[in-house]
C-alpha cells in the first residue's frame, strides 16, 4: 500500500523531550544574530521568484557544479522528495539501501514506486557494496537511492564504489539519488557525488553540518536538463523558497566558515568520546566512529526500545531505537550535542544499559 504519512518524522516531532537527547543528528544551532544583518536585507521584494540567482550561485561555487545544475528545495527533505517525483512513476522499480532514513522509503513509496531493496550489512560496517547493488539492479531498475554518509551509521561510500553504481545506473537508465545531508562532516571533506556523472542526482542542505535547519535551504545538483525539469516541477509545489530565508542563507554562505565554527572539532571530540565508551562495553557493538554526525551500534540486550524507555523514564536522556531504521538491536546516537552535554549524556546511556544487563 502507499504511504501517506511517515510515522518516525511523528515520532522524531512529538516524542517528549529530554535533556540529554541523543536522538538529534545536527550539530547544535547556528544563531544568525552572530553576523551582522540588518532587517533592510531581509525585504520582500519577491526577487526569489525567478529563483533567486545570487542563492543558486554561492550554492554551486561551494560545491563546484554551475548554477544551471542546482535546484533550491526547502530542505534535503524536499529536495529528496522533489527527485523522486520528477523521476519515479507508479509501477517503476527503485532500490532503496537497508537500512535506510525511513522518509527515502515512505517518499518512494508514496510516489507509486515498486521498491525493492539491498542490504548495506551491518558485519561489513554498513559498507555500500556495488556487488551487493548489482545482484538486485535489472533492467526494470529506474533509481537507486542511498545515502551519503550513511544514515543511521555514518558509514562513507568509496568513490570508486560509486563510480560503479553509476555505470550499473547507466546501464540500465536508472538514476542515482545520494542524499549527501551528512556528507559536509567526513574526514576529510569529500566532494559530491554529482561530479561522477549523469546519473547521479545529489541532495544537501544547511542543516545537519551548519546547524541552520530553520532556513530550510536545500537543493538538489543534478545534470541541467533534469534540474529545469525539477524547477518546473517544483512550480506546482511550493513555486518558490521564503525570501528573507534565501537572503539569510546567502548571508551564510558568505560567512560560511563562521558558520561552520567550532562544529568540525565538536564533532571530532565526541566521536573520541563515542569511541572510547562503546569499546569498554561488551554489550554494544560498534565500529569505531570515524565520520559524521552519529553512529549506529548493536546492542546484546535485543529490541533497542527497551533502551530508550529506560533512558526516558529514569535519566532524561534518549536514543533513537533501531526499529526506526528496520534494526530492532541496533539504535542511533547522534555526537551534536556540546561535549559537556555529550559526556554526561553517555554516562546515563552507560547507566542505562547496565541497569538492563
Ligand atoms: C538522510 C536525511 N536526509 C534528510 C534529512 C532532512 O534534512 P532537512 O532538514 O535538510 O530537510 C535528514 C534528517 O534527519 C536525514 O537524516
Amino acid at each position: 500500500m502507499r504511504t501517506i504519512k511517515s510515522d518516525y518524522m511523528h515520532w522524531a516531532k512529538f516524542k517528549r523531550p529530554v535533556r540529554y537527547a541523543l536522538t538529534g543528528s545536527e550539530v547544535p544551532h547556528f544563531r544568525m544574530d552572530l553576523l551582522a544583518i540588518n532587517i533592510a536585507d531581509l525585504d520582500l521584494d519577491g526577487a526569489s521568484h525567478p529563483r533567486y540567482l545570487p542563492l543558486r550561485k554561492a550554492i554551486a561555487s561551494r560545491y563546484g557544479v554551475s548554477p544551471e545544475q542546482l535546484v533550491a528545495a526547502d530542505g534535503t527533505s524536499m529536495a529528496n522528495f522533489l527527485a523522486m517525483a520528477a523521476l519515479i512513476s507508479p509501477g517503476d522499480q527503485v532500490l532503496v539501501e537497508w537500512p535506510t532514513y525511513e522518509l527515502l522509503l515512505g517518499a518512494a513509496s508514496f510516489l507509486g514506486a515498486d521498491i525493492k531493496r539491498f542490504e548495506r550489512k551491518a558485519a561489513d560496517g554498513f559498507r555500500l557494496d556495488p556487488a551487493i547493488v548489482e545482484a538486485a539492479t535489472s533492467d526494470a531498475t529506474r533509481m537507486i537511492i542511498l545515502t551519503n554518509l550513511h544514515n543511521p551509521s555514518s558509514a562513507l561510500a568509496e568513490l570508486e564504489d560509486l563510480r560503479a553504481i553509476g555505470e550499473l545506473a547507466r546501464r540500465s537508465g536508472a538514476r542515482v539519488l545520494v542524499d549527501e545531508v551528512y556528507l559536509d562532516s567526513a574526514v576529510p571533506p569529500r566532494p559530491s557525488a554529482a561530479h561522477l556523472g549523469p546519473p547521479f542526482v545529489c541532495t544537501n542542505s544547511l542543516t545537519k553540518v551548519y546547524g541552520l535547519s530553520g532556513l530550510r535551504c536545500g537543493w538538489i545538483l543534478a545534470e541541467p536538463e533534469l534540474a529545469e525539469r525539477m524547477w518546473r516541477l517544483n512550480d506546482l509545489f511550493g513555486v518558490n523558497q521564503a525570501h528573507p530565508a534565501e537572503r539569510l542563507a546567502c548571508l551564510a554562505f558568505e560567512n560560511i566558515d563562521r558558520v561552520v565554527g567550532d562544529g568540525p572539532a565538536m564533532l571530532a571530540r565526541n566521536r573520541g568520546l563515542w569511541n572510547e565508551f562503546a569499546s569498554a562495553r561488551d554489550d554494544l557493538e560498534s565500529l569505531p566512529a570515524s565520520h559524521g554526525i552519529t553512529a549506529f551500534p548493536r546492542w546484546s540486550g535485543g529490541d533497542t526500545e527497551r533502551l530508550d524507555a529506560r533512558l526516558r523514564e529514569r535519566y532524561d536522556a534518549s536514543i533513537v531505537p533501531g526499529r526506526w531504521f528496520e534494526m530492532p538491536d541496533h539504535f542511533r546516537v547522534g555526537f551534536g550535542l556540546p561535549t559537556g552535554e555529550f559526556e554526561e549524556a553517555l554516562a546515563r546511556l552507560g547507566a542505562a544499559l547496565d541497569d538492563l544487563k
